[in-house]
């Protein structure tokens, strides 16, 4: 029986890893949809487009080639450019691609272009999927079957992108890609607060298994 678990959350919520492990325990195939986002800010990047010119842009998600992983075991990410296949996994996690990609996503032709990608890649997996994002519970699936919105404080936030970043960046530099990139997200996505029907998850005083329980916790509910 389907079985879609939708979780949205701002950067450094920990949506990624929570939303694998979620994936794992409950053998569900699994989409990371910021992912789309980043290939298509790294193709625009690649073709050196204006990303203010938003009818290339759009143009660009439009004629995106992109194959990418739905176990939630392998992470890949592949992109096709003139050299054939390219294999985009870590490049898309650059902070180039960070700083660039919320101008790709407030494009409004390039998200009716990957909303509906999306919503037709959990149907090829008989809606049995965990699908991560920013407007998974009010757009892309929000008939989920169960729907959360996984927040955190700004300081863990900040503390956990920067662990995950092995500590090589300054203080303002994480502040340019949690912060700051969440407020120019937020104008597209509003993940700040609950829709209606939407479980909210705060995992500020978490760790990482208590986490994973309160969301099986609502899965089971
Ligand atoms: O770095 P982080 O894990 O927070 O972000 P991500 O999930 O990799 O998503 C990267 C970017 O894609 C976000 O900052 C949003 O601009 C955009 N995005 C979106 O607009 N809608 C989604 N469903 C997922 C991501």
């Amino acid at each position: 029986r389907p079985l879609v678990v939708a979780i949205d959350g701002p950067s450094g919520s920990g949506k990624s890893s929570v939303s694998k492990e979620v994936a794992r325990r409950l053998r569900l195939a699994y989409l990371d949809t910021g992912a789309m986002y980043r290939a298509v800010a790294w193709d625009c990047l690649e073709q050196g487009l204006d990303l203010a010119d938003g009818a290339a842009v759009e143009a660009a998600a439009r004629g995106l080639d992109l194959e990418l992983s739905t176990s939630p075991d392998v992470e890949r990410v592949l992109v096709r450019g003139p050299h054939g296949m390219t294999d985009v996994t870590a490049a898309i996690r650059e902070p180039r691609i960070s700083a660039a990609v919320s101008a790709v996503a407030t494009n409004l032709g390039v998200r009716d272009e990957l909303i509906r990608r999306q919503r037709a890649i959990v149907a090829a997996h008989g809606r049995r999927m965990v699908v991560e994002g920013r407007d998974i519970t009010t757009v892309v699936a929000r008939d989920a079957e169960v729907r959360i919105l996984l927040t955190a404080s700004e300081e863990a936030r900040l503390r956990r992108r920067g662990a995950q970043l092995g500590g090589t960046q300054s203080a303002e530099q994480l502040h340019e890609q949690v912060v700051a990139r969440d407020a120019k997200d937020s104008t597209v996505a509003s993940f700040t607060q609950a829709a209606d029907g939407v479980f909210t998850v705060d995992s500020s005083d978490l760790d990482f298994d208590q986490t994973i329980d309160a969301v099986l916790g609502v899965v089971h509910a």
